[in-house]
Order: structure tokens, then sequence, then C-alpha cells
């Protein structure tokens, strides 16, 4: 009767490659939340509407048309019929996404109308769902659950190396540091909850990472 695979973990932990390669080894869905939040804030920023205005903000969210289409290798999102796939990966947006992600009528709607909704209606097939809260708040039963952390280093290290040249060392650890300290404010999204697995990637190669929570699913 179908199965969840919840991973947690903060920016540069390996979630997404960890999520991603979990889902095509088992042949699972996959959902990327932190997606969602991107698109929002990009619709935002399209708009013309300041992050901070939280009602607006809110009000966006809650008429905001997302579509999410996926196979195994990549996901489309479409936000207002606007393909946003790649717009959403940019500095400007990873930025911002923190105050989109700390508005609370934001969250609700993404959760409680996207995530939930899309978890339970894939589930019988098997998916796996990636993001700060994934563990806790949107998916708690599932059948497995991990948090992915790696030290703040190894974090650094692999955006760096994503980044591919794009960005210095001090710039990226001024954003891996700051994004770590604007999510804390919604939760703590670095500690485990109860029947929650710590799995520590720093060192640990992705197909480690993967080999492990695939064996989770399937001991
Ligand atoms: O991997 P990285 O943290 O760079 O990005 P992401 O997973 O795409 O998440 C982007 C942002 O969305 C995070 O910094 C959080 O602010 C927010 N987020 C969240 O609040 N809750 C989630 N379930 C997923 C993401």
């Amino acid at each position: 009767n179908g199965l969840v695979i919840a991973i947690d973990g903060p920016s540069g932990s390996g979630k997404s490659s960890t999520a991603r390669g979990v889902a095509r080894r088992l042949g699972l869905a996959y959902l990327d939340t932190g997606a969602m939040y991107r698109a929002i804030t990009w619709l935002a920023l399209h708009e013309g509407i300041d992050p901070v205005d939280t009602d607006a903000i809110a009000a966006l969210a809650a008429d905001a048309e997302l579509e999410i289409d996926d196979d195994s290798t990549a996901t489309v999102f479409r936000i207002n019929g606007h393909d946003v796939t790649a717009a959403i990966r940019e500095p400007r947006i990873s930025e911002n996404v923190s105050r989109i992600a700390t508005n609370l009528r934001v969250r609700d709607i993404l959760v409680a109308d996207q995530q939930r909704r899309i978890t339970e209606a894939r589930a019988s097939g098997g998916i796996v769902v990636e993001g700060r809260d994934i563990t806790t708040v949107v998916a708690p039963e599932s059948e497995v659950r991990v948090l992915l952390v790696a030290d703040p280093e190894a974090r650094i290290a692999r955006r760096e190396a994503e980044l591919a040249g794009a960005a210095d060392t001090a710039a990226v650890t001024d954003q891996v540091v700051r994004r770590d300290r604007d999510d804390s404010t919604v939760a703590a999204f670095t500690e485990a909850a109860e029947g929650v697995t710590v799995v520590d990637s720093t060192h640990m190669g992705l197909d480690e990472v993967i080999d492990r929570i695939c064996t989770m699913a399937d001991p």
C-alpha cells in the first residue's frame, strides 16, 4: 500500500541529488517542495510584489496556478503558465526565497493544498518528497523519514562546485550561512524529530547516501 520517503535537510546537504537518485533507483515519483517556494518567489518578483508584503504574497500564492510535470530525469515547473524551470534556480530567487517561505500563510497554502495532496495522490505508486518540513509537517507518517545533514564546510564546497566558478568561496559561504539563519526562523530545520533518521553525508559520496536510504526503504 505505497511508500513515501520523506527527506529533509539544509541547503547544500545534497538533498535534491539524493532524493532524485533514490526516486530514480526505486522507480518512484519525486517532489521537490523547495521548487514550489521558489516558483512563488519568482512570481512575486515578476509581478513586482514586495516579499515583505505578507498579505499580498499570501493572496498571490492562494491564486497561483502551479503545474508540475515530472518524468524520471527532470521536472518542469510552470506558474500561471510561465515555464520557470530554469529561472527558479537563479541567485535572485535563492536570495529572496526565505522571505516567502517564512510567510506562514504561504506555507499553509502550499503544504495543505499542494504538497499533501500530491503526496497522497502518488503514494500508492511510491514517492520521494524533499524539503525542510516533510518529515514533520507535510508527511510525518511516511514509511521512511530522513534528515540529511552535512558540516557547513562540506555544504559550502558542494554549492561552490554546483555553481562551477560563478561565485567565489566567500560569496557562497555568505549565502549558505545566511540562508541557514533565515530558514531557522520557521522551524528547527536541522534538528531531527522523533523517529527521523539522521544521515550525515559530510564524508559520504552521493551513491553511498542513495544506497543507505534505499536500504531503509527495502531492508
Ligand atoms: O537546496 P536549497 O536549500 O538550496 O533549496 P531548496 O530546497 O530549493 O529550498 C529553497 C528554500 O525554500 C529554502 O531555503 C527554504 O527557505 C524553503 N523551503 C521551505 O521552507 N520548506 C520546504 N519544505 C522546502 C523549502
